[in-house]
């Protein structure tokens, strides 16, 4: 088994704020990803795709076409957006990293099989800061 990676980058806002709950409590949970004006990240999103190479062309994935499926399904929705309104699949969530990994798998899992067949989406790894990421592998 090989794994495959494509790393692909984009730039969001969004605030962590609890709305059920008092503005104290918001403060003291999130500190100043509570702030009412918003704050941005430079995000980095690897996305793993694992298999056996293909006999014929040597790829488990054609990384060209990877690239191109996370920027038009994933990036282009998030790119510059601010995460709690103006992207549709956040809508009603948590704006958190977490959230964030979950519903971007679920873009990107189907995609993923239509373009390999040796492949299958692994993990995705989702960085908010260099220090501060998640990894999601589906469940
Ligand atoms: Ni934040």
């Amino acid at each position: 088994m090989v794994y495959v990676s494509r790393k692909e980058h984009f730039n969001a806002a969004h605030k962590l704020y609890n709305p059920n709950w008092s503005e104290e409590k918001n403060r003291q949970v999130f500190g100043p990803c509570a702030n009412a004006n918003w704050h941005g990240h430079n995000f980095e999103l690897i996305t793993t795709v694992k298999g056996k190479p293909d006999p014929e062309t040597g790829f488990v994935v054609d990384l060209k076409q990877l690239s191109t499926l996370i920027r038009e399904h994933v990036i282009s929705r998030l790119d510059h957006k601010n995460l709690n309104i103006d992207v549709d699949f956040m809508q009603g969530k948590m704006a958190s990293t977490e959230n964030l990994v979950i519903e971007i798998w679920k873009i990107l899992e189907p995609k993923v099989r239509e373009i390999t067949e040796h492949g299958q989406l692994h993990s995705l790894k989702l960085y908010e800061t260099p220090r501060n990421f998640v990894e999601y592998f589906g469940e």
